[in-house]
């Protein structure tokens, strides 16, 4: 008999887990492996103590192009357009680099910028030309950056916006103060709910990045429904924890979708982007 019909003769026997069981160990241990020298260099190469950043698989850009161009509804080659602007955005980066490097907090910040799944909310802006964004949760100001460079070049083509940043930490935000940048964006210190609240300019596109815990999500879309111009979008940076936008899609009649990234060289497994529109 040769090894083939023996594998599977084998496997119809009682014998089949004992006999697979070789294979099995090789596997999860090659992939435990990787993912402890992984871990193990970023220990020593990064400084970030939370809301990590990092590059996506190439396979991820492609599906995240695909998932903005379903949800905005824009031509997939359009949307490539919009993805390889923000890559090559040198002027941003630049700033983020050195604004970085001389900031009080930069023993906890990386040199490298690195904007994972931020250049899908940079091709969302593009595509859809809000007049007002709010993202709650500013942390350094790296999103409120890539969604600001959105918008400058949306009111270059004529369609200006503003973003309005919302963080509870009074140290948040170091990214933000920088022209041409900070022209387009507002940056508020307090509970996100409360800010909201006091919103007083209809929100085209509302983002949730701030306190990830599933009441805290829950009130700002709650919050957040008053204030929404007709036919705005909702986004979630927290869909791979929660089912709240899905949720608060179903009960405000809208549709919803969502894109997991996949980080590379990481050992944090990535988030992703929740829309409802
Ligand atoms: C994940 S970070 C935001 C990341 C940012 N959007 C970006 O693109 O890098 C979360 C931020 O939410 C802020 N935060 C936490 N609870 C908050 C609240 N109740 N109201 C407003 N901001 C809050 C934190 O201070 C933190 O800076």
């Amino acid at each position: 008999m040769d090894a083939t019909k023996l594998r599977r003769a084998i496997a119809r026997t009682r014998l089949a887990p004992v006999a697979a069981f070789p294979k099995r160990l090789a596997r999860v241990a090659r992939h435990d492996t990787k993912l402890l020298k992984v871990s193990a260099r970023w220990l020593v190469t990064s400084r970030e103590h939370h809301n990590y950043t990092y590059d996506l698989t190439w396979l991820s850009k492609n599906h995240l192009a695909w998932f903005v161009s379903v949800v905005c509804d824009t031509p997939i080659k359009q949307v490539r357009t919009y993805l390889q602007e923000i890559e090559k955005d040198d002027a941003l980066r630049r700033h983020i680099e050195q604004t970085t490097q001389g900031a009080a907090r930069r023993g906890l910040a990386d040199r490298q910028v690195r904007y994972a799944r931020r250049i899908g909310w940079y091709a969302i802006v593009r595509a859809r030309k809000p007049r007002h964004i709010v993202e709650t949760g500013a942390d350094k100001g790296l999103g409120s950056c890539v969604l600001a460079a959105a918008l400058l070049r949306n009111a270059a083509e004529g369609h200006p916006g503003r973003v309005t940043s919302l963080d509870i930490n009074p140290e948040a935000g170091y990214l933000v103060h920088t022209a041409p940048w900070s022209e387009v964006i507002d940056l508020v210190i307090g509970d996100s709910i409360a800010s909201i609240k006091a919103l007083d300019t209809p929100v085209d596109l509302f983002l949730h990045d701030s306190d990830h815990s599933k009441a805290h999500e829950k009130r700002e879309f709650d919050v957040a429904e008053a204030k929404l111009a007709p036919g705005a979008m909702l986004l979630t940076d927290n869909v791979t924890a929660t089912n709240v936008l899905a949720e608060h899609a179903e009960r405000t009649g809208r549709r919803f979708l969502a894109y997991r990234e996949t980080p590379i060289n990481h050992w944090y497994p990535g988030d992703g982007i929740g829309v409802a529109w």
